[in-house]
């Protein structure tokens, strides 16, 4: 089930997206006693991490009883320009009290296979591993993720091997477009999730993001494509700009 909401601008799509959040928070600590959430990383989300560490947001989440994990990193040490930790610690995680025990980065610093695997474990150990070649027993409560202008999700990225994992919950992969080496999720591990939420802004991903919604299923092409939660929910928030090729088909209610 996928639905999209379009809003003016990346403001009320974040403001709607910090709303969203603290639901899910509140919804997931009453029934289960913490609130599993997976980043994302890139340019988009900044105003949301944002918003939740103001004032406005910051006291209506139990910080206390939330668990931070990433959808993705670049390869980088946690302190460079392009980390994705550092985006959210910069803008959310050194604002609110979450403990430090409970906030899960992946180590860009360390050799991407190595990073992969330390994740992997930290995941079957935090998500309940089946044991076998199965998806998270429990995924995520949300995954935050963004679209790239070329239909990528999280660091899987058009025709690259990672695509095709459906063991492994995490793994490098090379972004030719940064020329970096990423530490992704794979398909598995986002899938598991009870709710996603794709964060879309800007008329340079209209193109792509109508053909992700409403054109053919060609996954390998557009990844995106990809997150279809088995049984979960996938919500688009996206703005007007993104949502400009977009036909009524795809939007409003859940379909
Ligand atoms: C990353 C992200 C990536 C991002 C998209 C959109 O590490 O860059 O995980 O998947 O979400 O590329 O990026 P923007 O939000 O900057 O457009």
């Amino acid at each position: 089930m996928a639905w999209t909401q379009v809003f003016p601008d990346i403001e009320h799509l974040s403001l709607a997206a910090a709303e969203r959040f603290i639901a899910l928070a509140g919804e997931a600590i009453a029934a289960r006693g913490r609130f599993t959430a997976a980043l994302a990383g890139g340019s988009t989300p900044r105003v949301l991490y944002s918003l939740l560490a103001s004032g406005t947001f910051a006291g209506r989440v139990d910080w206390a009883h939330v668990e931070v994990y990433w959808g993705d990193e670049r390869c980088v040490p946690p302190e460079d320009s392009r980390s994705n930790y550092r985006l959210a610690h910069e803008t959310l995680l050194a604002r609110v009290p979450v403990p430090v025990d409970q906030v899960h980065r992946m180590r860009g610093e360390a050799e991407p296979a190595a990073a992969a695997a330390e994740y992997e474990r930290l995941l079957r150990k935090r998500l309940g591993d089946s044991g076998d070649d199965s998806p998270p027993a429990s995924g995520f409560d949300l995954v935050l993720l963004g679209m790239g202008d070329d239909g990528h999700t999280a660091s899987l990225f058009p025709h690259t091997p990672a695509l095709d994992e459906h063991t492994r919950w995490a793994i490098p992969n090379w972004s030719a477009e940064t020329q970096t080496w990423r530490v992704t999720l794979t398909t598995p591990a986002l899938n598991a999730a009870r709710q996603t939420l794709f964060l879309v802004s800007g008329s340079t991903k209209a193109e792509r993001l109508w053909q992700v919604l409403e054109g053919p299923r060609d996954p390998h092409q557009l990844p995106a494509q990809l997150i279809q939660p088995a049984r979960g929910a996938v919500t688009w928030f996206v703005d007007q700009g993104a949502a400009s090729r977009l036909t009524p088909a795809s939007l409003g209610e859940p379909t």
